[in-house]
Order: structure tokens, then C-alpha cells, then sequence
């Protein structure tokens, strides 16, 4: 090993590190010291000994106020306007879906990337499919088709890039889909803060949350690409929620409207305890306090009326101003670090596996909802939980968020818009419409003929007959 990365690392107190590297010769070595390299020992240090981390939840909640949301009915703007805003916008190609898919799904407890886990109530397609087939089908209403990236981790691109490799780019035309990866960071020993070893030569690495994006992006290129196409604005979703909004026009046209740099969409809370960030106003500032920071006598507060203060629950669907990213992404600190304790495999002085009973890592994750307190006349608007949030985070016989909680959702939503154009839809009937045939209700109403009937399993798709 060099004397400078040794001095570093003598320097940082990772000595272990250095013994480790003694175990190593050729490529195997090189490897590690590459690894070594990349890490900024210096930033890890402040991270573990929170310098750079700290904040009091508990005194952040108390300061904090509901957010004013753009309700679906705000007086400002009616529906009819701000969708036709963001039809004109669609109908330029001013817009990009960027979809996150970097996660492991550990509580799902599915071995491969999310978005390949099969979701259509009837038709079995995949995470991925549902939201490309809302994508391509919602480019060509508007006349002109809607780049999509895709952002992955070291854990999921591979496979992710091989699926869609495989399946046709599920009908994408090449040149308007991309994938880019987001970076990792080290996880330390909690009690330590010491850098953990997954195996023989390799550190501990992990995802660096959903917050990577914003330097995923830029440093591939990737931000500046889309600005030379002419995309001025991205809608962000989460590949684990087959309900999500694809740019849906309503939304962009309240972020527009607004003249919002950075607008977020809620559904309303109703239990304290569900797992969501909820949407706060800290000292005049949009921001999201995250469930797990969120302490739970404050998720608990109700107002007078009796509504919960912490009522704005977020489904982490944004519309981001591509300047405004920009802007970000030449700030190193605009976004911070969460920390979470985490159990972590490790080996041990001996090289033998570890896997801990109890949580014994530190974690170190950005999330890209952070960037809300720095964008000008950022919003809240706040979506119907039935049309928008249905997501698949646990596995089947989990309270809630199960992929069969989630299918009864999609099956629920295509099942009203049945009913909605005078269709009669058998009670057990599982219905499922796939894009081509139709996005929305209006699109039903003006394809089934009221009075039809529909049981058993349903999929309408194009060419179907009603
Ligand atoms: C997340 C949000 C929460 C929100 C909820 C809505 C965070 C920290 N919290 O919670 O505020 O109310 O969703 O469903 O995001 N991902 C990456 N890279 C990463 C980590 C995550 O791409 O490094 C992606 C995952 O693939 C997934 C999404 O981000 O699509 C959410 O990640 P997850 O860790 O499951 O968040 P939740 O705890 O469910």
C-alpha cells in the first residue's frame, strides 16, 4: 500500500483497514485500495460523529406547521386549468419521467430488482411494465413521446439493464430511455464508527439513497443531456407504487401555475403510525420530516377539528425544475446525510461471517426530498389515496403495503372507472385496463357503452371489445 493512502488511513483511525490490505496481493489488492480511494474518510468522520448530521427531530416537529396545500379543489386554479398547463407542456416535450429504482426491496423479500416483481392483478405485468405502458401511452395522447431515466444502484442495474434488454425496452424507443447509477457509501461499525468489510477485500458498501440521484445525474451527464433536448422539467416517482401518477398534467400544471421549482404530492394521513414522511412548513420552509424521524407523540397531534397536524403524508411523487437541479447540483451541501443503524454482515479480524442478531451498522443515505426547503414557491398537492399511492414495500401477510393490498388497489380504481361509464362490473370480478385500451375514466366512458357487463377476470387492452 502507498504511504499516502496508508497516512490516511492511519490518520482517519482505520487501521484495521491497513492490516486487511496485508492479507491481499495482485489484483485482489488493487481492487481494495481503488475502493479505499473513493471513500472520503474525512466526511465519514464527521458523518458517524454526527457533526454533520445532527438534528433534533423532536424540537424540529414541535416548530413545525401544517403545510398549505393545493387542495383538489383550490380556489386558484380550477382542475380544468392547471391540466391544460400541463398538457401544453407535455405537448412540447418540456417533461421527463425520472423513476427510482435503486432499492434492494428487502421487506419485500424479492431476490431481484423491484420493478421486475409481477403486479397486474390479472395480467401479471411487472412494476416496470404498468408504469412504461402509462408512460408511452400518456406520450402519444399528447403527441409527442416522454423520455424516461431510470435511476439504478450496483445492486439492481445489471439485472435491470438485462430485463429491459430482453423484454424489448417494454415497446420504449431506445433513444429516449436511459439508466444511470446512483453511488454507494461505506457503512461503519456503530459502536466504532470503524469501516465495515462485507468479505475479503471488499468494504461494506450500500446504496446512498434516493438523494444520489442529484449527483448521479449530473456527474453522468445525463442533466445536461436532457436540457439540450429541451426538457425543462422531471416528474419523479418510485417504482414501488403501481397508482403513481405518470406526468400527470393536473399535478405539472399546479407546479407550473405556481411557478413552484420543486412541488410534492400528498395523500392524507389517517393513521399517526403509517409509514410515511409527512410534509411540514419549518420556520416558513417546505420540507419532509421522515417517519422514522417523525417522534411519535408529535405524528399523533390533531388539531381543533380533530385532524391530525401531521395530516400530509408523502408519496414521494415530485415535478423538479431541471435549472433548479442544476443549481443543486453545483452546491455539495444541498443535501444532507440521514444515518440509520442497520444490521450489516460482516467479517470479522478472522475472516469469518458475521451476521449480527441486532442492528450494529451505520448507514448514510441522502434523500431527495431534502431539496425542498431550497426551492422557490415549492407546494403540496394533494392527490385521492385510491388514484395515487398503492405501494408494494412488504411482503403478503404484512398489516399493509403487500403486493395483494396493492393489486386490489389497481383492480379497485379500474373497477370505478367501469362503473363510472354504466358498465356493471360482477362483485368478484378482478378488473384490470391496460393503457392502450384507456388511461383514465374519460377514456372509458367514451370506449364501454354503459349497461355492458363485466365479471370474473377482466383485462381490457387495445383492440379489446366491450
Ligand atoms: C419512502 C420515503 C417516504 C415516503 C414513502 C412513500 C424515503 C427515505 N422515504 O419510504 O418519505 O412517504 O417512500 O412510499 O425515501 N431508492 C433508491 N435508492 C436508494 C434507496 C431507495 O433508488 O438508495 C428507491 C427505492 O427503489 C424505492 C424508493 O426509493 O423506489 C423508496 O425507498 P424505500 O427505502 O423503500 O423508502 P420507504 O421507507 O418506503
Amino acid at each position: 500500500m502507498d504511504s499516502e493512502l496508508r497516512s490516511r488511513l492511519l490518520e482517519a483511525g482505520q487501521t484495521h483497514l491497513i492490516d486487511h490490505a496485508k492479507l491481499l496481493s495482485g489484483n485482489a489488492l488493487a481492487r481494495f485500495e481503488a475502493q479505499l480511494r473513493s471513500i472520503d474518510f474525512e466526511q465519514l468522520h464527521r458523518l458517524y460523529s454526527g457533526h454533520e448530521s445532527h438534528v433534533n427531530w423532536a424540537e424540529l416537529a414541535a416548530r413545525a406547521q401544517s403545510p398549505p396545500a393545493v387542495l383538489l379543489d383550490d380556489p386558484r386554479y380550477t382542475r380544468a386549468q392547471a391540466r391544460q398547463r400541463g398538457v401544453d407542456a407535455l405537448e412540447i416535450g418540456e417533461v421527463a419521467m425520472i423513476l427510482v429504482a435503486g432499492g434492494q426491496g428487502t421487506r419485500l423479500g424479492f431476490d431481484q430488482p423491484k420493478g421486475m416483481f409481477p403486479i397486474g392483478p390479472v395480467s401479471g405485468r411487472t412494476l416496470f411494465e404498468i408504469i412504461v405502458h402509462r408512460l408511452l401511452a400518456t406520450g402519444k395522447r399528447y403527441g409527442k413521446a416522454i423520455p424516461l431515466a431510470v435511476m439504478t444502484s450496483t445492486a439492481t442495474h445489471d439485472a435491470t439493464v438485462a430485463y429491459f434488454e430482453t423484454h424489448n425496452f417494454l415497446g420504449m424507443p431506445k433513444e429516449d430511455l436511459f439508466f444511470f447509477q446512483q453511488g454507494q457509501m461505506p457503512a461503519v461499525d456503530a459502536e466504532t464508527g470503524k469501516v465495515l468489510l462485507s468479505g475479503v477485500g471488499e468494504i461494506a458498501l450500500s446504496p446512498d439513497g434516493h438523494g444520489g440521484m442529484l449527483a448521479a445525474l449530473a456527474g453522468s451527464g445525463l442533466l445536461e443531456r436532457l436540457c439540450v433536448d429541451g426538457v425543462r422539467h422531471l416528474y419523479y416517482g418510485q417504482i414501488d407504487n403501481p397508482l403513481l401518477g405518470v406526468c400527470d398534467p393536473e399535478f405539472l400544471g399546479y407546479h407550473f401555475l405556481s411557478e413552484s421549482e420543486m412541488t410534492t404530492q400528498v395523500v392524507r394521513k389517517t393513521d399517526p403510525a403509517e409509514r410515511v414522511g409527512v410534509l411540514a412548513e419549518i420556520d416558513g420552509k417546505m420540507s419532509v420530516i421522515e417517519y422514522s424521524d417523525l417522534p411519535p407523540d408529535a405524528a399523533a397531534l390533531r388539531d381543533e377539528t380533530g385532524e391530525l397536524k401531521f395530516w400530509a403524508g408523502s408519496i414521494a411523487v415530485h415535478a423538479m425544475d431541471v435549472e433548479f437541479l442544476c443549481r443543486a447540483a453545483a452546491d455539495a451541501t444541498s443535501l444532507p446525510f440521514h444515518r440509520a443503524i442497520k444490521k450489516v454482515p460482516f467479517i470479522n479480524e478472522e475472516g469469518k461471517v458475521v451476521t449480527p442478531p441486532q442492528p450494529n451498522a451505520m448507514k448514510f443515505e441522502r434523500f431527495i426530498f431534502d431539496l425542498l426547503p431550497a426551492a422557490k414557491n415549492a407546494i403540496v398537492v394533494e392527490g385521492r389515496r385510491e388514484d395515487c399511492f398503492a405501494p408494494v414495500k412488504n411482503a403478503d401477510g404484512a398489516p399493509s403495503d403487500t403486493p395483494s393490498s396493492s393489486r386490489a388497489a389497481i383492480s379497485a380504481q379500474h373497477r370505478r372507472w367501469l362503473e363510472a361509464a354504466g358498465a356493471k362490473v360482477a362483485p368478484d370480478a378482478i378488473v384490470e385496463i391496460h393503457p392502450s385500451f384507456a388511461l383514465d375514466a374519460e377514456e372509458v366512458k367514451a370506449k364501454v357503452a354503459p349497461g355492458s357487463t363485466f365479471q370474473g377476470k377482466v383485462y381490457l387492452r387495445e383492440g379489446s371489445s366491450t
